[in-house]
């Protein structure tokens, strides 16, 4: 076929192919076959080299308009492409903004937590800073410091769960005091929330987790009374009224003399009922006098300084605030329960 002829069998075969096109790949593709390297117009080009010497201008000419011609139809053809798929694009992330939004529910702190904060807050108030411990703690921090020899059988009270010989799950938040003492000037006045863990049956008041808060207070002359007045004064800000309690004396291997503190049952007044055992009463804290044995384990001299400590617990006082009668009740996750804080 003569160039010329090709020329016209071209631009016939890329008008029929440019009909074709229907999105912006295809035109690229068409492109591509038309002006690449490896194209049919560059192979015109290239086929220009056998032409008679007088011919090759003019069909230079002619092979160069054709080139516009296409580059021409290929251009328009993908600006409508372009807009109209925009436009098709446009359509369909259309958003509506006139349509109600859907409402978020907002989360909420854990009634257990929210619990937590506001004892830590109050005692913030009155004067403690905070510290956290481990939750996974050697038996050292957890029990021998606080004068639980190791076959002493206070720590039977305890029932713990072991992960080795000497590292076991804090079963009190007591294991902070030691370490505490020991890396803290004096006078020392701190609180420490964590989260202990007890090999025990689960039921209505108790649990395997739970939360404590353990406080101590250590300076020259601290008496038993100022353990008791602190006592008092946190429950008159945590319930924000006259609370009725009762102080009874107890036993706890690190301190001397201990006592526990109830809260009158807010379920059932006093009259008895399942949450305080028909006792009328609920258990609250475990208080004292810091034992000199545990000012010694913490590298306190004993003679010269004394101290109070205390253990609340957490979930306990949570059920009383709001008069829920199970503990089980915080490890459910039903929100139906939640959605009450
Ligand atoms: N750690 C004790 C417990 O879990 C509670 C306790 C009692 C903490 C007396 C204290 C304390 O700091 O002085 O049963």
């Amino acid at each position: 076929m003569s160039i010329e002829k090709e020329i016209n069998s071209i631009r016939e075969k890329f008008s029929e192919d440019l009909g074709r096109v229907v999105t912006s790949k295809d035109l690229e593709e068409l492109k591509v076959r038309y002006l690449g390297k490896k194209g049919s117009v560059s192979a015109l080009m290239i086929s220009l080299k056998d032409a008679e010497d007088a011919q090759k201008p003019i069909l230079g000419k002619s092979i160069n308009l054709l080139k516009n011609e296409i580059a021409l139809a290929i251009h328009e053809l993908m600006e409508k492409i372009n807009s109209a798929e925009l436009d098709q694009k446009l359509q369909k992330e259309k958003i509506d903004v006139t349509l109600p939004g859907k409402r978020r529910r907002l989360g909420r702190l854990h009634p257990v937590s929210q619990m937590l904060y506001k004892v830590v807050d109050v005692l913030i108030d009155m004067g403690f800073s905070v510290q956290l411990g481990p939750d996974v703690d050697s038996d050292f921090y957890n029990f021998e410091a606080l004068n639980f020899p190791k076959d002493h059988p206070a720590r039977d009270m305890q029932d713990t769960f072991y992960i080795t010989h000497d590292l076991l799950l804090r079963t009190q938040t007591s294991n902070v005091q030691v370490r505490v003492m020991e890396k803290n000037p004096l006078p020392i006045r701190m609180v420490a929330p964590g989260r202990c863990f007890r090999n025990e049956t689960v039921s209505a008041r108790s649990h395997i987790f739970f939360h404590q808060i353990e406080g101590i207070y250590i300076d020259k002359n601290v008496t038993f009374a100022d353990l008791l007045a602190t006592l008092d004064e946190l429950w008159r800000r945590l319930f924000e009224k006259e609370i009725k309690t009762r102080y009874r004396p107890s036993y706890f291997p690190f301190v001397e003399p201990g006592i526990e503190a109830d809260i009158l049952c807010t379920q059932c007044h006093g009259g008895g009922c399942r949450l305080c055992k028909f006792s009328g009463w609920l258990e609250v804290i475990g208080a004292g006098m810091i034992h000199p044995e545990v000012l010694k384990a913490g590298g306190i001299d004993p003679e010269q300084y004394q101290g109070y400590a205390f253990g609340l617990g957490i979930e306990r006082l949570t059920l009383l605030r709001y008069g829920i009668s199970d503990i089980r009740r915080f490890t459910e996750n039903d929100n139906r329960f939640l959605a009450q804080f």
